[in-house]
Order: C-alpha cells, then structure tokens, then sequence
C-alpha cells in the first residue's frame, strides 16, 4: 500500500492498525476515520523539519480550514504548534478546545467587522489583513478596545504554482492579498506603518494548494525577500516575521509520488539564507501554514455499498451511501484518490466502475473509472486520504446529515464528531 498506516490482514484492509471494516460494522457509514498518531507525526515532522533548517524561532502554523474541530484543536495545542484559522466558527472551535489564543492567527480575504471584533474579544494573537479597508477596520476595533493589535499583511508575490486553477491563490489578479508587481503591497506598508493601534510585525504569501513544482516556494520567497529588502532600505523597517503559507502536496494516489517535505524545506532555508545575504540583511523569523499535509494522509473515509449497476456495453456504477456530500472534491476539482474493497483485499480487482454517491447530481462522483472486485450491495469500501477538506468541506445538500469522524489510537478508537441525526438537521427550521 502507498501509506504507511494501510495495511492488508487476511484480505481485510487495515487502518492506523484498525481493521476498518468492524469499524463500519461499530459506527456506520459513510464514516471519517482519522490516524491520530499519523497528526501527531506529521506536526513533529513539521517542528523538527523547521528548526532543523531555519532555528528556533521558526513556527509551523496548522491551516484549521483541512479539517476542524476540536479534536484537532486540543491535538495541536499538545503538539505545540500554532493555528491559522479563517472564521470566527473556527476561532470558537478552537476556543472550545482551550487552544492558547495568542497562537492563533487570523486570515481570510473578507474579515467582517463583528469577526474582528470577536477574534480580538477571544485575544487572537495575529491578524492577516488582507487589504485596506480590513487594515483599517482592525486598527479602528482595536482603538476602541484601548489595545495594539500584531497584524501581518497579505501580500501576491505573482507566482503561478501550476496547480489546479481553484487553489492557485498568489497570481498577481488573485481575489487575496495586494500585490507587489502593481506597488499596492508597498502603499499598503506606508498604510499600515501611519495607522495608530496596530503593530505590523511582517509578510504573508500563500501561492497554492497541493503544489509539488520544486522552486515554487523559492521563487515566492525570493520576491518576498526583495519587497523586505526595499522596505529596510527605503523606510527602514525591520520585519520580524515572514509567513509563506501552505501549500505542500500529499499522494493521493501511486502516481503522485511522495513528497519529501524535511528536505524540501531545507532547501527553501538555503535559499532563503542565500537570498538573505545577497540582500544583506537577516532572515526574519520564518512561519510556513501546512493544512492538507498535516490531515490528508491521517484520514480515510469508509462507505458501504448499495446499487452496483452494470449498463451493458457501457459502464458500470458502483453507488455508495454517502458521495459530494462528504467529500466534494471530485466534483470540484477532478481530484484523483484511491478506492479500496475493505473487505475484498485479496480479490482481483475486475472490474472497471465509477464510484458514486446518493445525491441526485451526475456530478455526484467520488472517483470514475477505478478497478475494483465484483462488489455486492453491503460491501465496504474505502477511499484514501481523505483526512484534508472533506469533513471541513462537508454539506447537507439532499439533507444528508454529515458523518462520524472516529479518532484511531495505537489503544483504541472514539468518536470526535458525532454523526448528525435527524433533529439537528432540522432544528433550525421555524
Ligand atoms: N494558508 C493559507 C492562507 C491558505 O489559504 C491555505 C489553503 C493554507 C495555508 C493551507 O494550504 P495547504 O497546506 O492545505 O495546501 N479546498 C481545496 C484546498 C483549498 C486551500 C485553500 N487555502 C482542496 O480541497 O483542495
């Protein structure tokens, strides 16, 4: 199997060491599982990878958006890293967790006023404004709370990070940030620098998502690097922080290949170390905001099966009980996994089919033509990694209520997320 936590006893596919298909059988489906272990090992990768390669005072961020809720919180507040949430319902979530505030740092491209207000209320250490208005508005919240708030500012470095158009997010015409190429991130500097209540500590950049381009990374800092570079020299500004966002690939499936994240990090350090000295001047403390390669790999998402249609000189379909709903990714952005028979390992897989799920959308597909054994109604199946915006990008389009998520530990297993039930489906219905 490509993972690590996969793997098959009897013909039974087995996850974080749990065979999944009693776990369907103990919880129901369609059903979140998520390798707590695996979390854990990914944020340690992360803390060790950034101090190994850019010193102490390095921060990985957790991007709460692959997946929150508190669970995840009180993991990440042992496992001492820090947060990037985008909501005032991520901020509760994590408050709810008792996740230290002034880890927290506040992003989105549409901050209301009542969010600013209410992350400062909840002592939100660092806001990310991402334009003027919002720059002014937290100043303007802050004033009248008698309190001086750390802001970093968002910036597009101008870079295309060759993934799929939907996450590619630090284009020069990019809905998020001000861009350096046109010299707005610069008037948005002098902006920030002469408004009262706010203390600007440094740069966010956030080109993509599931980017695997060797130098994407290196090239944004680099023109990160400059812009710190002209602002020390024409205004002499020191930036104490440069955030350079997430972004890092996960294998979803064979052909993606598993990405080496430690040495691509050091990497981007040498880089940044070089570019800092051609510069002449010191590295601000670096902060990078991992989401889907914290989560991705420590999920799996267990479905049963209902109609199994074979339309005779065309396809077949292989439904399931549970599809967009839960993971939309598929029908968003064409995004490959790999489906297993949980409880058919061994058999060869004969069969070419689509895997869909119940909603009354033909876009309603988790993966199109995957090989799979001959499958009967009350079969398990399973799809891989899917620990990153499945569960945080769930619906209840069709009133289907969201799944479990179910936590694995090497001791034992329990719920984190209780399946919706009926009542709360409609409980806010008057
Ligand atoms: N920081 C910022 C400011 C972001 O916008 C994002 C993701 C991250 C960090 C985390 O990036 P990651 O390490 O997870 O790639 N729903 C899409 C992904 C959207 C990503 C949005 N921003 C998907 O399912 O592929």
């Amino acid at each position: 199997m490509f993972a690590e936590n996969l793997s098959i006893r009897d013909g039974v596919l087995y996850f974080a060491g749990h065979n999944t298909v009693s776990l369907a059988a103990q919880y129901g489906t369609p059903l979140y599982l998520m390798d707590e272990t695996r979390i854990r090992q990914n944020c340690r990768m992360y803390r060790e990878a950034m101090r190994a390669s850019f010193g102490a005072d390095a921060l990985p961020l957790y991007a709460s958006k692959a997946a929150s809720f508190k669970r995840i919180y009180e993991i990440m507040r042992e496992e001492n890293m820090c947060v990037d949430v985008v909501s005032a319902g991520e901020i509760h979530t994590a408050a709810l967790a008792g996740f230290p505030m002034e880890n927290v740092y506040f992003h989105g491209n549409n901050k209301t006023n009542a969010e600013i207000a209410y992350a400062m209320e909840a002592g939100v250490g660092c806001f990310v404004a991402d334009n003027r208005e919002e720059l002014e508005a937290i100043s303007r919240i802050a004033g009248a709370r008698g309190i001086v708030q750390r802001v970093m500012l968002r910036l597009t470095p101008g870079i295309d990070p060759h993934t799929y158009e939907a996450v590619a997010t630090g284009k020069v015409d990019s809905k998020f940030g001000v861009a350096i190429e046109t010299g707005q991130a610069e008037a948005l500097f002098r902006v920030a620098a002469a408004l009262p209540n706010l203390a600007l500590e440094g740069f966010h950049c956030h080109v993509g998502s599931q980017v695997f381009d060797e130098d994407v990374f290196e090239r944004s800092s680099d023109i990160m690097l400059e812009f710190i570079a002209r602002l020390r020299g024409s205004y002499g500004f020191a930036t104490k922080l440069l955030d350079l966002g997430g972004g890092y690939g996960v294998q979803y499936v064979d052909s993606d290949g598993a990405a080496d994240i430690p040495a691509r990090i050091a990497e981007l350090a040498a880089s940044m170390r070089r570019k800092a000295a051609a510069l002449d001047m010191p590295l601000p403390a670096v902060l990078l905001e991992p989401g889907r390669s914290i989560v991705a790999d420590a999920g799996l998402t267990l479905y049963t099966v209902g109609a199994v249609k074979h339309i005779t000189g065309y396809k077949n379909y292989v439904s399931v009980d549970g599809g967009m709903t839960d993971n939309p990714r598929y029908a968003l952005y064409q995004s490959a996994y790999t489906v297993c028979a949980a409880g058919h390992m061994d058999k060869p897989a004969a069969m070419r089919c689509d895997v869909v799920g119940r909603c009354c959308e033909s876009g309603d597909i988790i993966q199109p033509d995957v090989a799979l054994p001959e499958l009967r109604r009350g079969d398990i199946l399973a799809v891989c990694t899917t620990g990153a915006y499945n569960y945080s990008m769930a619906s209840n389009y069709n009133r289907v209520p969201r799944p479990a998520v179910v936590m694995l530990t090497p001791e034992g297993s329990a719920v984190a997320v209780r399946r919706e039930t009926m009542e709360q489906l409609t409980e806010n219905d008057v």
